[in-house]
Formats: structure tokens, sequence, C-alpha cells
């Protein structure tokens, strides 16, 4: 019997009674040319309506201009950007021209990019979407005199006109766990977006935060840069018994676990066929979902916060 493929614009409903469709377009690392703003007019063209950037993907300007220029209204489209860590400790400012370089008036959801602060003191030029190294070659992360509880502080004071949901990525259990101990917490994280895939399918900190009422979303699901996810043998043989796309195949198991999925692409027949998903057959679910515990996880982004340790 040969499987169904569908193009999901199925949504789910997050921890403020806003809906966010369950795949959204990932634009990490699309900023040659015009590789943002044509990815995003693509994929609002083939039905997406959820888009993610950040301050640091240093492709705002492209991405709300493509928002912009699609005739897509902008209430249909959920728009998440990130807040940068050189500026934890200027958050109203850093959301301000965030909002700027997209050209919108609002977002829908803000996201803390890292638990970590760094500081601006070696930043000569005024660009704050670096990583700053100290003369010793380290990266200049403050943990002497701030932390990501008082950012978290910070971003729950947002103006709620310019942020409709406030969130975090990259974060343990234990870091959500700090936030919402905090004496001056008032909000629960929407969304934690974390690197997430068949070889780090992240099962414990799925089910923790789900039962928080912390939407999960995953970055780099196929493996991020050049998709090494779909070389593996075990992908290539289901996308091929059930005649889909390796990317089809992992998408859908994704979707099937029940959270937010990020594929990027800049090319667009990519960007249209990865919002073709599936149910898979029990059998294949499964055997993807052992994958990590055969081969081993595979976490590529893994930055030297040096002394702060994410992930833990
Ligand atoms: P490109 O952007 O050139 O189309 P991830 O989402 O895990 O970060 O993976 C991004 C990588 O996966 C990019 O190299 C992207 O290439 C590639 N990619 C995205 N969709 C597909 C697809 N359907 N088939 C093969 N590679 C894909």
């Amino acid at each position: 019997m040969s499987i169904q493929l569908t193009k999901n614009t199925k949504t789910v409903t997050l921890n403020t009674g806003a809906t966010i469709p369950q795949i959204g377009l990932g634009t990490w690392q699309a900023k040659h040319g015009n590789e943002a703003y044509d990815s995003v007019l693509a994929a609002l063209k083939s039905g997406y309506r959820h888009i993610d950037t950040a301050a640091k993907y240093d492709n705002e300007v492209q991405v709300g201009k493509a928002i912009r220029d699609s005739g897509v209204p902008r209430e249909e489209v959920f728009v998440t950007t990130k807040l940068w860590c050189t500026q934890q400790q200027e958050v109203s400012k850093a959301l301000d021209e965030s909002l700027e370089r997209l050209g919108l008036d609002y977002v829908d959801a803000y996201l803390m990019h890292w638990p970590v602060c760094l500081r601006q003191d070696t930043i000569k030029d005024g660009n704050l979407m670096v990583i700053p190294i100290l003369p010793s070659g380290k990266r200049d992360v403050n943990i002497d005199t701030w932390n990501f509880v008082k950012t978290w502080e910070l971003m729950q004071d947002l103006p709620k006109d310019k942020v409709r949901s406030i969130g975090v990525s990259n974060f343990s259990i234990n870091n959500i766990k700090d936030l919402l101990k905090s004496p001056g917490n008032t909000t629960v994280p929407v969304m934690n977006q974390v690197e997430m895939h068949p070889l780090l399918p992240q099962e414990e900190l799925l089910q923790w935060c789900h039962s928080k009422g912390i939407y999960l979303e995953a970055y780099s699901p196929l493996g991020s840069t050049n998709a090494p996810i779909l070389s593996e043998q075990e992908i290539i043989d289901i996308a091929k018994r059930n005649d889909v796309t390796p990317a089809q195949v992992v998408i859908s198991w994704h979707v099937q676990r029940g959270y937010v999925v990020l594929p990027k692409s800049i090319t667009p027949a990519r960007i249209e066929s990865n919002l073709f998903t599936f149910t898979l057959p029990q059998e294949d679910f499964e055997t993807i979902s052992k994958l990590s515990s055969i081969k081993g996880e595979m976490r590529n982004s893994k930055p030297d916060w040096d002394p702060f340790v994410p992930f833990i």
C-alpha cells in the first residue's frame, strides 16, 4: 500500500494560547546574496506560515522584507527572532533593533539565543552580532556580573505589543529550572529551541519541557550543514520503501514525535517538498528512534562558552 504525503500546515497551541505551525522555515546560514529573501518568499508561496530567524543570523533585513513583500497578511505568519548573547544586558534595545531590521511592528516569539552573556568590551567596530574574543583567545563570557536569569527578567518586561511571547534556546532542564524558581519569575518560556534530530533525539528534554507546557522546537532537524542524517542508510532505505525523499522521512519522524520542526533550506524545490509529511509505519518510526543508541549521539552545535557549561 503506498503512503499518503500531505502538505503539513498543522498548528499546535502554545502556553500563551497562540497557535504556531508545526513546520517552520529555518534560516540559519542563509545570508549570502539574496538567499534568505528568496527562501522566505519561496516558503511563504509554498504554504509555510512560520519563519525562524535570529539577530545573529545576519539576515533579519532580508527575512523581514520577504515577509512584507510576500503579500501574506502579517498576522498569518508566525515570526521568531532571537536575542544575541552580547545584548543580554540591553534586551529592550536589542528587540527594537531586531524589529527595525525586520521592518515589523512585532515578533510572535523572542527567544534568548543561548543561556550565555557575552561582554561588548572588546568589540571595536560596533558590530554586536559577533562572538567577542579576549587577547587570550577565549570567548569573552560574562559570568561575573550577569546570568541568564537576569536576562529573562528583562525579557519578561518587554512590551507585549512588540513581543507576543518569549522563550529560550539551547537551554537544559537545569537551566529552565533555574529560571522558573527565581524569585522574579513571572513567565514560563513559551518554547525551548534546541538541536534535535535522529542522532540527537533529546527524549528526556522533550518529555520534561512538554510536561511544563514549554514546546520544544528542533533546529538542525536534518543534522545541519549538508544534512548528514539524510545519508544514514536506514533513512535511505525507509525513503525508498515508502517512495518519498529522505528529508520527508526525517521531517515526518519529527512531526510524529510532537514538537515544532525547523528544516532550513535555500533551495525552492526542497523548501516545497519539506512541507509534505506522512505517517511513518510504526516499525520505521522505531528504527529511526533507535538510531542514536546504535550509532552514538551527534551534536553539531556545541560552542565553547567556558567557564559556562551548556547542556547540563
Ligand atoms: P540547502 O539549504 O542548500 O537546500 P538543517 O535543517 O538540519 O539545518 O539542514 C540544513 C541542510 O540541509 C542544508 O545544507 C540544506 O541545503 C539541506 N537540506 C534541506 N532540505 C533538504 C532536502 N529536502 N534534501 C536534501 N538536503 C536538504
